[in-house]
């Protein structure tokens, strides 16, 4: 496709050029790697179970207008709408999607949480090269768990613009009965508000210890109560939140969304008294952790990523950046707050569920969310169809979280993630093995650790692809090795990702 393109570019751009073109061909894997296009990478795609229908989807990366209650904010979207057109497949299906890309910079697309073929993963430069402005690239590939994903591009911090959709992939066999299926799409916004994300990276780079009127440091450190945060300029002190251990967030959001909607301009979902609905809550934000809850309804959790979990009822439910939790609720009689707070930001996202046309309709500050403990991964189990067989251990890998806010220097084993090397200080796996994670928070600040192209299994806890780590807390969790290629592993605080919270895990070649 494009590769040509690139090279061509990176000729013309001189010296910084030679080093791109030089980083992107040492990134066809390293000696003892496999490579995204490598044999194995096939295999498994044909061992997929498959039903050999396509599901065909345009996407088309551009700037657009949106509409903030009242407010115009120029961003990137999907189709020109955020969120992104929601994708329907049934597992097994082969989703092909056309990507155009009309933005100004490179851009990919990423299927997340989806197991799929490793070449089209959408990581640039380990498993494509970027789609330049005015080109496009086509992705295929198998779903074969279902479930609920998401899409968002993996250059640099654009998915805290509005380029973030929905993937759902349908059970024929679904087991869960319901009357309606909705997607509810959580979201910290900024974008074409007060700032860019690029300028919120480059403001998060100056380093917390530049910044002025640090009323927020005692937030910071005490991480028991909910602090009044502060705001300086696009950075937020002061989030602090007894859920995440501390400092919940770094970045000031003007707006928070659900399905693109701010709380003055709310989605309004209806349905009958007592019907049941299937709600499946995707966290897109950049920076800020969810507490998600429907005012005068029990929410009975029965998957995370994707994954079926052992049914646990809840009044509200966490979720980090990446996570996605789906929930039955029963309808009550009225009309009803749905509310994201944003933990630790003293804000909200709102909408409104009505199933009583005569009900007065409530509002995003009348309602006081349950302080009963939200739904957690660390509450859930798998159920036994999903459980990780059990087998010895082949290999164990120790993922240190490392680095701050300060120096923003968010690493991995105190390596800060190259780009232009991607491979230094890679992890790697065989084929076939049973793999297990134990990774380490040793920083002051909780972190989403996500990990691409598999689902781990949390220590007798659900199945999942991306989950919160607290500070000075360990997580451990178990993998199969079952998806060969180069995988990215990182934390899905978009800013702290791109600051170099990122590594590879990739399989050697056997
Ligand atoms: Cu949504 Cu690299 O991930
Ligand atoms: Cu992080």
């Amino acid at each position: 496709m494009n590769s040509s393109n690139l090279t061509r570019r990176s000729l013309l751009l001189g010296g910084a050029g030679v080093a791109t073109a030089f980083a992107l061909a040492a990134c066809t894997g390293g000696p003892n790697l496999l490579t995204a296009t490598s044999a194995p990478v096939t295999a498994a795609e044909k061992a997929r179970r498959r039903t050999g229908r396509t599901t065909q989807v345009q996407l088309t990366a551009g700037k657009t207008d949106i509409d903030l209650a009242g407010r115009t904010a120029s961003t990137w979207a999907y189709n020109g709408h955020v969120p992104g057109p929601t994708i329907r497949a049934t597992v097994g299906d082969t989703i092909h999607a056309h990507v155009t890309n009309q933005l100004p910079d490179d851009t990919t697309v990423h299927w997340h949480g989806i197991a799929l073929r490793n070449d089209m993963d959408g990581v640039p430069p380990i498993t494509q090269q970027p789609i330049a402005p005015g080109s496009s690239y086509d992705y295929a590939f198998t779903a074969d768990a279902p479930g609920t994903y998401w899409y968002h591009p993996h250059v640099g911090p654009q998915l805290d613009r509005g380029l973030q959709g929905p993937l759902v992939i349908e059970d024929p066999h679904e087991p869960l009965g319901y009357d309606h299926d909705w997607v509810l799409v959580l979201d910290d916004w900024l974008d074409g508000v007060t700032a860019t994300p690029d300028q919120v990276l480059a403001d998060l780079k100056k380093g917390m210890s530049s910044m002025t009127g640090m009323g927020g440091m005692s937030g910071m450190m005490g991480g028991g109560q909910e602090g009044t945060p502060t705001r300086n300029g696009n950075l937020l002190s002061g989030t602090s939140s007894s859920l995440l251990g501390g400092d919940a967030g770094d970045v000031y959001y003007p707006y928070y969304l659900i399905n693109g909607r701010p709380a003055g301009d709310p989605t309004i979902f209806t349905a009958k008294p007592a019907q049941r609905v299937r709600l499946r809550v995707i966290n897109a934000g950049g920076d800020t952790a969810f507490r998600f809850s429907v005012g005068g309804h029990r929410l009975t959790v029965t998957h995370t990523d994707g994954y079926p979990v052992n049914p646990v009822e809840g009044d509200s439910i966490l979720l980090g950046m990446g996570e996605r939790y789906d929930a039955i609720i029963t309808v009550a009689d009225g009309a009803f707050p749905i509310v994201a707070e944003a933990v630790g930001k003293a804000n909200r996202g709102f909408a409104i569920l009505r199933s009583n046309p005569g009900s007065p309709t409530p509002t995003a500050n009348g309602y006081t969310a349950p302080d009963t403990s939200p739904v957690t991964a660390t509450v859930l189990s798998a159920t036994s169809a999903d459980t990780l067989q059990r087998r010895g251990i082949d290999r164990r890998i120790d993922i240190a979280l490392t680095g701050g806010m300060m120096k923003y220097d968010w690493s991995v084993n105190g390596k800060v993630f190259d780009i232009n090397n991607p491979l230094d200080g890679a992890y790697t796996v065989r084929e076939g093995e049973r793999v297990q994670l134990t990774i380490a928070n040793q920083t002051m600040m909780w972190h989403p650790f996500h990990i691409h192209g598999h689902t781990f299994q949390l220590d007798g806890g659900p199945r999942k692809d991306t989950a919160i780590v607290l500070p000075h807390r360990t997580l451990r969790v178990l993998l199969d090795a079952d998806n060969p290629g180069l995988w990215m592993t990182h934390c899905h605080n978009v800013y702290h990702a791109e600051s170099g919270m990122m590594a590879v895990l990739g399989y050697e070649k056997s």
